[in-house]
């Protein structure tokens, strides 16, 4: 878009579609909106099309967008995403260490909130409890965005079920049933599709000067593209649909989701989000394994609390708290006298 011009009709038609997600928008309101008539609408929807741009239409049914060009500039999604914050300036890299470390350094120089690094590559990608997250080239998402949001440092970690929730809800409406595994990992029929790092900048007075959220999401990744160790731990969007979709579409989907949840969390608080990932947990409701680094232990998942940490049952009726653990689910629940 050229700077001092508005966006452009094409742009426009673009993000009344993005707005639209999955629901097909009439012909008379994209064309009343933009105070074009239907048929200047259509050479506008033509010509996006010769540009990449899928988008679905008919007399009836209107139009809906359904994939992005792969190729498009990460830069050019932010005029298209109709977000007010998250995307609002993105960053992108051929190839960084860790999109959250590059993140971080550009918090301290000033970066606001929503604004957001993205790479077609990570060499050092981090993963949780001080693991790597496998990177290749081009395939898959890679991204860290910058949260300056208002709340007391010690609710922070509440900013990952947020993300995790957009994550998984977004993810559900592209046709995947997602799963989220406490805390954080995104996972289709029990294999990881993606995961989340969020880290805390420094502090004063309590509230966090802000919070770096990390997301990786294997997109297009094949099997033969994840290291022999994860081929059967791992998968993408690719492997569990047979679909390949455009990581710009799935990014731009992602990001809006995420800035309704931020939204959200921000106006409501915890409570809708911890019911929203209650819902799309695949923890809850199961044995889990609960590994620190110094114990290892098992009992039913119950749920989680107004803090996030997840409230497991002891086979003898006591309840713990896990704050910073792994977890693994074994198979549902048993009560907790084994009569059941
Ligand atoms: C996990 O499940 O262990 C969390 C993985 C988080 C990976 C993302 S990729 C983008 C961002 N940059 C990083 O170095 N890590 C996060």
């Amino acid at each position: 878009m050229a700077e001092g011009t508005g966006p452009s009709e094409e742009e426009l038609i673009l993000s009344f579609l993005m707005d639209g997600g999955e629901e097909h928008t009439s012909a008379e309101a994209l064309a009343d909106k933009l105070g074009l008539s239907p048929s200047a609408v259509w050479k506008r929807v033509e010509s996006l099309r010769r540009k990449g741009f899928r988008i679905d239409a008919g007399p009836a049914r209107g139009y809906r967008l359904v994939d992005l060009p792969e190729q498009l500039p990460w830069e050019e999604l932010s005029a298209l995403i109709g977000t007010h914050d998250v995307g609002r300036v993105i960053y992108s890299y051929e190839e960084v260490d860790s999109t959250n470390d590059v993140a971080r350094q550009l918090a301290v120089e000033g970066a606001a909130h929503g604004e957001l690094v993205i790479a077609e590559q990570q060499l050092k990608g981090k993963g949780r409890r001080g693991r790597s997250w496998f990177s290749p080239p081009g395939k898959n998402l890679y991204f860290s965005i910058i949260l300056r949001p208002d709340l007391p440092a010690e609710r922070a970690p509440e900013l990952t079920f947020v993300s995790a929730v957009a994550v998984a809800e977004t993810l559900r409406e592209l046709g995947v049933k997602a799963e989220i595994k406490w805390p954080n990992d995104i996972l289709v029929e029990g294999k990881k599709l993606g995961g989340l790092l969020l880290e805390l900048g420094s502090q004063s007075e309590g509230i966090a000067d802000f919070v770096i959220l990390g997301i990786g999401l294997n997109v297009n990744a094949l099997d033969e593209d994840f290291p022999p160790e994860l081929q059967h731990v791992a998968t993408s969007l690719l492997l569990s649909t047979g679909k390949s979709l455009s990581r710009p579409l799935v990014a731009s989907r992602l990001w809006n989701k995420l800035e309704e949840w931020l939204d959200r969390h921000g106006t409501e608080g915890f409570e809708p989000v911890r019911q929203s990932w209650s819902a799309l947990s695949s923890t809850l409701g199961t044995k889990v394994r609960v590994k620190t680094d110094t114990e290892e232990w098992e009992g039913n998942a119950l749920g989680i609390d107004a803090s996030g940490a997840l409230v497991v049952q002891l086979p003898g009726g006591e309840s713990r708290r896990v704050v910073s653990a792994d977890v693994e689910t074994l198979r549902p629940s048993e009560p907790p006298d084994g009569t059941g």
